[in-house]
């Protein structure tokens, strides 16, 4: 096969940031993918409707002229979120989620939650509504080695409050591990996981091969091999509980290569020629629509895109850096050739 086409698909998991960064990654975005869920973790987190509301439209003036690409917004769930703020987003058409962070899991989640039966009231409402709760799986307790923070997850958290609120649409976010995706096979109820390039194209040896290498450093942590393996067999797999986010996470490459670097891989500019390298290696290319464009609408509840797009095999080199505003970004697999590469709209 040297060519594939698929409806155009959709990014279930993104960070745009803001301002000058926010102008210099949309565009690559907004080239591959006609809708993205954008997460809320700004420097002042996106809390209220009207902050949503306000990005989207800061989000909406950055793209490249004529682009029809829609941000699809999102809440940052507090311990102060009220249960009225979620039926008001809601009513809103414009959010389309509520993210979990635990406080002090990744960037920006200070003003996360530190006990999720602290916003019971406010989960209730969203059930209720049928607003979807996304969560970074992340447990913080620093006993807790980094590498079973999101296992211990599944049992401390995940479990007990779906149990809780069993109609309340869930999607465990850019799931890492092995047990994530058995969990998300098995477990009863409306549940879905995102999965990004990275966790499906490298296993941890990729952070210290011949030296630290930060641009592969993204929360939560790459696995063992193993974990990938696991990943690779559910995005593949068919099942629709499992569909494409890339989590593309920019961060300035000064802000990476540092003594304490930021965590995130920049994915967005070659995101679906990373997902195909990933299911051509696994020999699953005939799954990658399904991933990507199937399956993510259905869960939100969202159409389908209908125009589609075409990727070509053919080698080509990913660039080694990139403009971010006044500074310079990595992305992921930089300087690397890849096989496929994304053609733009079929016509
Ligand atoms: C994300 C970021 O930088 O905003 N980083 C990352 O490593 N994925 C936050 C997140 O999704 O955890
Ligand atoms: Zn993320």
């Amino acid at each position: 096969m040297n060519e594939l086409r698929l409806l155009r698909p959709d990014d279930w998991h993104l960070h745009l940031r803001d301002g000058a960064q926010l102008a210099a990654v949309v565009g690559a975005s907004a080239a591959q993918f006609a809708r993205a869920i954008v997460m809320p973790n700004l420097g002042a987190p996106v809390v209220t409707l009207e902050q949503a509301s306000a990005y989207r439209e800061r989000i909406r003036a950055a793209l490249p002229p004529g682009s029809a690409f829609e941000p699809l917004m999102t809440l940052y769930l507090t311990e102060a979120t009220e249960p009225a703020a979620v039926r008001a987003a809601r009513a809103s058409g414009i959010v389309h989620a509520v993210k979990l962070y635990p406080a002090g899991a990744t960037t920006n989640s200070a003003a996360g939650v530190r006990d999720w039966r602290r916003v019971s009231a406010t989960l209730a409402a969203m059930q209720e509504v049928d607003l979807p709760l996304l969560v970074h799986g992340e447990v913080t307790t620093p006993g807790i080695d980094v590498f079973d923070r999101e296992q211990v997850f599944i049992d401390q958290v995940l479990v007990p409050l779906r149990e809780q609120f069993p109609a309340l649409r869930v999607v465990f976010e850019h799931i890492t591990t092995r047990q994530a995706a058995e969990y998300v096979r098995t477990a009863p109820g409306r549940i879905a996981a995102t999965v990004t390039p990275q966790h499906l194209l490298y296993n941890r040896n990729a952070i210290f091969t011949g030296g630290l290498r930060p641009h592969w450093y993204c929360l939560p942590v790459l696995k063992r091999e193993e974990h990938r393996v696991a990943l690779v067999a559910a995005a593949t797999s068919g099942n629709p509980r499992f569909f494409l986010g890339t989590d593309s996470a920019p961060h300035a490459a000064r802000a990476k290569e540092h003594a304490c670097g930021c965590a995130g891989c920049f994915t967005a500019p070659h995101a679906l020629e990373l997902y195909a390298t990933a299911f051509a290696a696994a020999g699953a290319l005939g799954k990658l629509e399904g991933f990507a464009s199937w399956y993510g609408p259905d869960f939100y509840g969202l159409p389908r895109n209908r125009e589609q797009v075409v990727l070509r095999r053919g080698p080509w080199q990913v660039p080694a850096s990139l403009p971010f505003g006044a500074e310079t970004i990595v992305p992921l697999a930089a300087g690397e050739t890849l096989d496929w590469q994304f053609a733009g709209a079929l016509r």
